[in-house]
């Protein structure tokens, strides 16, 4: 993981991260937010670029919500969030060896606070293969060992970074309904859920041990009809397909090119499309306003 220098950016790596896809995702983003608000975060490469966006004085916004059902994860980001000297240090006792992180792996973190769950997880997510967090059916970690030249295991200043950013984000672990009670017009909502498989031999959901069906992918609309209705300006993003595109056919949909590292056939990786979904409202506003950009196009 490189952030450019003083830049805000993910401290994870993380499959369908979304750094490739931030200038197309800024141009949707409102200049003033109330609560910002990411069900899905990840590696929330978003919600850090909007912090830069802050910084440089072309949004704002007052507090976040950053939800994730990986618990792995959330305890980490409260470690940097709460105590990241002590998380640091503890990131110190790790190096990049096999038989250490196969011992690492092996442990159940229960019982643990955050500083040393949070340090245990960024040592596998730095140098386990390809960054990928998946479980078995018991929710244990089963990524094997990576291979890499000297991987960097502590980002001290990245840490202090997204320390700084995230003392404004309520930080939640648990499935992203929860995060929209409340949400008002004044606020954004960013959802990056896992993918809907592009073909069935390409299926990776399994981020926890639920995964991610066809069931979540319909609630998931439902909550989009709800937020529509109430006038929550909201954005998703998901893989171009045919199939996404007919549940989300309601919506605006642009499409937009991404590239995507996450999968075995290192020939199958590369530019893929993916699209970005918008409600109505947002683009009959902004039909008015802005004339439309060559490559953006939308179906009706
Ligand atoms: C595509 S990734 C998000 C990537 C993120 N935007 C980034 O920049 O790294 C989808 C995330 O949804 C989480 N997830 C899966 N099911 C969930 C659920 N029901 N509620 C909340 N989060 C869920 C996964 O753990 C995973 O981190």
């Amino acid at each position: 993981m490189r952030n450019k220098a003083n830049q805000f950016g993910p401290i994870v790596k993380w499959v369908g991260g979304k750094r490739q896809l931030l200038p197309a995702l800024l141009t949707h983003v409102p200049k003033r937010i109330s609560t910002y608000i990411e069900p899905f975060a990840g590696g929330a490469a978003l919600f850090f670029g909007i912090c830069n966006r802050e910084r440089e004085k072309k949004c704002a916004f007052d507090r976040a919500i950053l939800c994730d059902q990986n618990e792995e994860l959330i305890a980490c980001y409260r470690a940097v969030r709460d105590d990241v000297d002590a998380l640091i240090e503890a990131l110190s006792v790790y190096r990049y060896d096999r038989d250490l992180f196969y011992e690492v792996r092996a442990q159940s973190t229960q019982g643990w606070v955050d500083v040393a769950r949070g340090a245990r997880f960024l040592f596998l997510n730095r140098t386990c293969f390809n960054g990928l967090w998946r479980v078995n059916s018991k929710g244990r970690f089963n990524v094997p060992f990576g291979r890499y030249t000297n991987p960097r295991i502590v980002d001290e200043a990245g840490l202090r970074r997204a320390s700084e950013v995230l003392t404004r984000v309520d930080l939640r672990c648990g499935d992203f309904v929860g995060t929209l009670e409340g949400a008002t017009p004044n606020d954004f909502v960013y959802f990056d859920p896992p993918y809907i498989p592009v073909s069935k031999t390409s299926n990776f959901t399994a981020y926890a041990k639920e995964g991610f069906g066809e069931s979540d992918q319909v609630r998931l609309l439902d909550a989009m009809r709800v937020l529509s209705k109430k006038k929550v300006p909201f954005m998703l993003s998901n893989a171009d397909t045919a199939d996404t595109r007919a549940l989300y056919r309601e919506f605006t949909i642009r499409s937009v090119e991404a590239s995507r590292a996450v999968n075995s056939d290192p020939t199958k990786r590369g530019p893929v499309r993916e699209v970005i979904v918008l409600p109505r409202a947002t683009l009959l506003r902004k039909r008015a306003s802005v004339k439309q950009q060559a490559f953006d196009w939308e179906r009706t």
